[in-house]
């Protein structure tokens, strides 16, 4: 028999090396959280997954997914708290002992459940708009445990984030830093900042989510850098806190980040000798995750990499990891709806389409495919494809499952820039999303409805 997909327990660095067969893994009864096999290679810990085959079907925790799908419909984003919780403290923990503070990048899924779950955990938050400061607060966050990223903050932003209060604004221009120094004045206060410098290293990332490169948008070039402190140093508006880096998303290498943290600690100390002192250091998010077949850092070796460049350093850490935190721990759960063989190719028409999860169609990102209750039966090459009328709608190529019309499928590692990135095209409506406690499942965000889509749309008075 072929294998029919990758195992979804792969995703998030969980593969069972060996028995990535379905069959083979919906046969196995293993417990929710089922310690998954060394990885030889890099000598990884176990570690975990919260979605695990029992009975045949697939779970989230303790709930069989087939449950959540007929309580609440698909397509659904399903996520785990327990999978959710354990991400955060792994890389808190990483730091204990050591001036931190983690502050998650809501950008890859700000669900108020899932920020409320980070602000209990201690969570500090990168922002990246007034809309994610709302989020936060929504939810329970503390605008003093909040760094404001971004490279067009406009005033309204600005203004807004000093009446909260935020830890410091990562300011990204000259031209931003000027703005700030005007609306601080005007409000009558002053902004702590640090500068985003560009480090120019390659984070040997898809070139859409490398930001640390010279070419890049993002950040002051490093050779600006510390004029662009000394300007700051004068300004009545703002007072210079730290600085701060972030080179890239899904980064799977420890290099990068050494030769960034070796070139901002340089500007570190050249600043002292200019008499403009730190306190803290933001090394940005960007660790990667496993999707397919990667060797995501393992934290402990990160941290480990970090204190050692920081040794008898004062300066304190901060990070802004988003997908490392909940991007495992999440599903995308859909149902098939035809299954159209064709001389060509098969294509298997599902329920989620690209405006649901982007990441496919904008990056060629690959997502494990499970069947939730794998069938016997032929196992067939499909395309997984959704509803909408673009041939760029795909969320899979080449997938070897059994299937049929009714199905429900589990596309994995899609806890990070999945539901955060789906639109309405195709006036669809946006999926809903539970959130899998143990045996009970909480609903966090209802599914729209089409009255919504088009409720802030108004007919010409004389059409
Ligand atoms: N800090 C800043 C300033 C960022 O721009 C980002 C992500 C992060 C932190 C969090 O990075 P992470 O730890 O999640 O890698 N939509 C893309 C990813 C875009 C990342 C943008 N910036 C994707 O689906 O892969």
């Amino acid at each position: 028999m072929r294998h029919q997909g990758t195992a979804l327990l792969a995703a998030g660095g969980t593969t069972d090396a060996g028995s990535t067969a379905r069959g083979d893994a919906a046969r196995r009864a293993g417990p929710v959280f089922t310690a998954a096999a060394r990885q030889p290679d890099r000598g990884r810990k176990k570690e975990l997954s919260a979605f695990t085959y029992r009975d045949g079907e697939l779970h989230a925790e303790h709930v069989p997914l087939s449950a959540i799908a007929a309580q609440y419909g698909t397509p659904c984003y399903v996520y785990s708290r327990a999978s959710l919780e354990t991400a955060f403290r792994e890389y808190d923990d990483a730091f204990a002992g050591t001036d931190h503070l983690v502050c998650y990048a809501l950008k890859a899924n700000s669900n108020l459940a899932i920020l409320g779950l980070f602000a209990r955990l201690g969570s500090g938050f990168d922002i990246v708009s007034g809309g994610e400061l709302a989020r936060v607060i929504a939810a329970g966050g503390d605008p003093a445990k909040v760094v404001f990223s971004g490279v067009g903050k406009t005033e309204q932003e600005m203004r807004l984030a000093l009446d909260a209060g935020i830890l410091c604004f990562n300011v990204e221009s000259a031209g931003e830093l000027a703005r700030l120094d005007a609306v601080a004045r005007a409000a009558g206060k002053r902004a702590p900042i640090s500068i985003r410098v560009n480090p120019d290293v390659d984070p040997k990332t898809h070139p859409y989510i490398a930001t640390g490169l010279k070419e890049s948008k993002f950040g002051v070039a490093y050779d600006d850098a510390l004029a662009l402190y000394r300007s700051a140093a004068q300004m009545r508006g703002v007072a210079v806190h730290g600085v701060d880096i972030h080179i890239g998303s899904q980064i799977t290498e420890l290099e990068p980040y050494r030769e960034a943290v070796v070139k901002v600690l340089d500007l570190v100390d050249a600043l002292r000798k200019n008499g403009i002192g730190l306190t803290h250091v933001d090394l940005g998010g960007g660790l990667g995750i496993r999707y397919r077949e990667e060797h995501p850092v393992r934290i402990s070796e990160y941290a480990e990499m970090v204190r050692d460049l920081f040794a008898g350093r004062a300066e304190r850490l901060l990070f802004e990891p988003g997908r490392r935190l909940v991007g495992a721990a999440g599903v995308l759960l859909t149902k098939v709806e035809f299954l159209k063989p064709g001389d060509a190719r098969n294509f298997a028409v599902v329920d989620a389409a690209m405006n649901d999860l982007l990441r496919p169609s904008l990056y060629d990102a690959w997502h494990p495919v499970d069947a939730v209750r794998p069938r016997a039966g032929e196992v067939r090459e499909w395309e997984i494809v959704g509803p909408i009328c673009e041939s760029g709608d795909f969320l899979a190529h080449d997938r070897h499952l059994a299937l049929a019309p009714g199905d429900l499928l589990a596309i994995g590692a899609a806890g990070a820039y999945g539901q955060v990135m789906s639109s309405n095209y195709n006036s669809r409506p946006r999926a809903c999303e539970v959130v899998v406690d143990d045996r009970q499942a909480h609903l966090v965000r209802r599914r729209e409805t089409v009255a919504e889509l088009f409720a802030h749309e108004n007919l010409l008075p004389n059409a």
